[in-house]
């Protein structure tokens, strides 16, 4: 683990929000402003976390204008990503926004393979890979989203399709390249509306598969899917989880800056 102050396991709690499909350019700019203030005004609201956010494309730029501060020189500390980005550098690819033009914007990390995009754009082991690749080739941090269908979870294998799924987009990758990977666990039942919280129980032997392959080479390993302030201390506290990937409960600043404050009491 190579970023930011330690926690007493030694390890960086990384602690981020995907906005997906919400917020104008306003809304996000007072989130971002209202983070970056929080941050400033409460240096211990950090300690031991690596914040991180990630918007839509189109706020991304005005996201990091404001948590770099006025002056761009008073940065708020906080990893502002991408939630994808194509392979190819440029060219004839409609629609779609490339490596090196997200970090022009300012986006120091690119989310990829979450399950929405393998669900309705098409998103595979293969295409994830590539923009693995992709993402490390330009610096940017990836932060691979792997998880499981229910059906999969009732036949008890959970472990070894999530497995499946990161060998196959960090396959061929050197450990520098690891280095800036991060994996996010988000079993497709446990997200969104439809989602249930997946139990303690019900993350202890996927986390420890995770572990157990990629705990020395990666990052990090996170756990994401109706993530609240009720469950988010004891997900923490999961053998093998370095952090939460949050949607709902974060996409108020509020609900951030509780979920901070309650990463930061269980690491102290
Ligand atoms: P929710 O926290 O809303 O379930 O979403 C999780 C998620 O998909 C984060 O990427």
């Amino acid at each position: 683990m190579s970023v930011g102050a330690s926690t007493v396991q030694g390890r960086t709690r990384w602690i981020g929000t995907s906005w997906k499909m919400n917020k104008t350019l306003a809304e996000a700019r007072d989130y971002a402003s209202g983070l970056a203030a929080a941050l400033r005004a409460e240096p211990g609201l950090a300690a031991g976390l690596q914040p991180f956010i990630i918007p839509p494309h189109t706020a991304i730029a005005a996201t990091s204008r404001v948590l770099a501060g006025p002056q761009g020189e008073d940065d708020a500390g906080v990893v502002l990503g991408a939630q994808n980005a194509h392979w190819e550098e440029s060219g004839a690819w409609t629609g779609e926004v490339s490596v090196p033009q997200v970090r022009d914007a300012g986006a120091q990390l690119v989310e990829i393979g979450h399950s929405e995009r393998r669900e309705h754009f098409g998103e595979t082991v293969e295409t994830t890979r590539w923009k693995v690749q992709a993402a490390r080739r330009h610096g940017l941090r990836a932060l691979l989203c792997i998880g499981e269908p229910g059906s999969v979870r009732d036949a008890g294998e959970s472990a070894a399709y999530i497995l499946d799924q990161a060998r196959g987009a960090l396959q061929g990758l050197s450990q520098e390249d690891l280095d800036g990977v991060l994996i996010a666990y988000e079993p497709i039942w446990a997200i969104g509306e439809n989602g249930r919280p997946a139990t303690v129980e019900e993350l202890r032997k996927p986390f420890r598969a995770l572990e157990a392959e990629f705990g020395e080479t990666v990052e990090g390993i996170l756990y994401g899917g109706s993530v609240n302030l009720d469950n988010a201390a004891e997900l923490l506290g999961i053998d093998g989880v370095d952090g939460l990937f949050v949607g709902r409960t974060a996409w108020q600043l509020e609900g951030y800056l509780q979920l901070l404050r309650i990463a930061g009491r269980q690491g102290a």
